[in-house]
């Protein structure tokens, strides 16, 4: 695509005469945004750039190798691995006020990014894979008065702090450029595809208290859900689809027991940018085999509902 190459083109240029031959260091999340992001500053400027990947002990059932494995596999970008997953655990633990959860991941994750950072010595830029929609929703609200609707993690606060320079080569653009930046930089499909992931992680997919074993369902039941959409072929006609455990137990019957166990939500939307989003309109059966395999398989939860709210009036993430 011509103008795609065209911005890859006139983005690299811009990255070298921004950084000059400065040092760089790239929070990476396993998302589409920061590894095209990493992808298209280490064509600018090789190995000054360094990855931090921050592990918080908030990511979905066996993302963090798989995110490691494929950048391993994939790219020769220096990256530095920090499992922290204790403390972000310990510091959420019992916290039910989203965006307190928001501001204490935000916090924590600035301390252990400046601690790695200072590992890359003498850095002086920063990078982000901040979008257009992050850099407005967190102003404003599309045609709205000026709110805060959530406090996005990985814009502001970070460069001010460490006193860095921020490189943000993707803040003109909306997700589906950036994946297609991402095919013409070559990522593979498979990559460029998966369904955006928040920064703050499974925090915002636990409403009301996070506590390790939420945690732990919660995780089991998103594997089966995502299961269910691959096997029926659906999850790239899906922007985001995860499981939200609830903050309530309910109870069931199961055998000739009954049970008292966590009901949980499942969502998945259609949405071209995130800014709006519409449910996705899964068949019955569907619905109804996902729900018997999750209380089936995961111990813990014996009540599925499908979440049917639309962005307005709802936000895609449940916190
Ligand atoms: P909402 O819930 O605001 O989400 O409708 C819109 C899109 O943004 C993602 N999201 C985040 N991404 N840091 C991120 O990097 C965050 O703090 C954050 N909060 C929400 C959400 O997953 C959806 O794709």
């Amino acid at each position: 695509d011509w103008t795609m190459g065209a911005y890859r083109a006139e983005a690299v240029a811009k990255i070298r005469e921004q950084v000059g031959d400065a040092k760089v260091i790239c929070g990476l999340s396993g998302g589409v945004d920061s590894s095209v992001a990493a992808v298209l500053i280490h064509e600018a400027i090789g190995d000054q750039l360094t990855c931090v990947f921050v592990d918080h002990g908030l990511l979905r059932q066996g993302e963090a190798d798989e995110v490691l494995t494929m950048f391993r596999d994939h790219y020769n970008i220096p990256l530095i691995h920090a499992d922290e997953s204790e403390l972000f655990l310990s510091a959420l633990d019992g916290e039910s006020d989203p965006e307190r959860k928001r501001k204490t991941i935000g916090r924590l994750f600035i301390d252990v990014f400046q601690k790695h950072a200072g590992e890359v010595g003498g850095a002086e830029f920063l990078a982000q894979g901040t979008l257009y929609p992050d850099v407005i929703e967190s102003v404003s609200f599309s045609g709205g008065p000026s709110v805060t609707i959530k406090s996005h993690h990985n814009v502001g606060g970070l460069p001010e702090k460490m006193g860095l320079k921020l490189v943000e080569p993707l803040r003109e653009l909306f997700k589906d450029e950036v994946r297609e930046l991402g095919r013409e930089l070559g990522l593979p499909d498979r990559f460029i595809g998966r369904h955006p992931f928040p920064g703050p992680g499974l925090a915002i997919r636990c409403p009301g208290e996070i506590t390790r074993e939420k945690l732990e369902i919660l995780r089991r039941a998103d594997a089966v859900y995502l299961d269910q959409i691959r096997k029926h072929g659906l999850y790239d006609e899906i922007w985001q689809a995860f499981v939200a455990i609830l903050p309530v137990r309910t109870v069931g019957v199961m055998g000739d027991g009954r049970t008292y166990d966590f009901a949980c939500a499942l969502r998945a939307v259609t949405s071209v940018d995130g800014m709006t989003a519409d449910y996705y309109p899964f068949s019955h059966d569907f619905l109804g085999e996902t729900a018997t395999r999750i209380i089936n398989e995961v111990p813990g939860i014996n009540r599925v509902t499908y979440d049917i709210t639309s962005k307005p009036p709802g936000t895609i993430e449940w916190e």
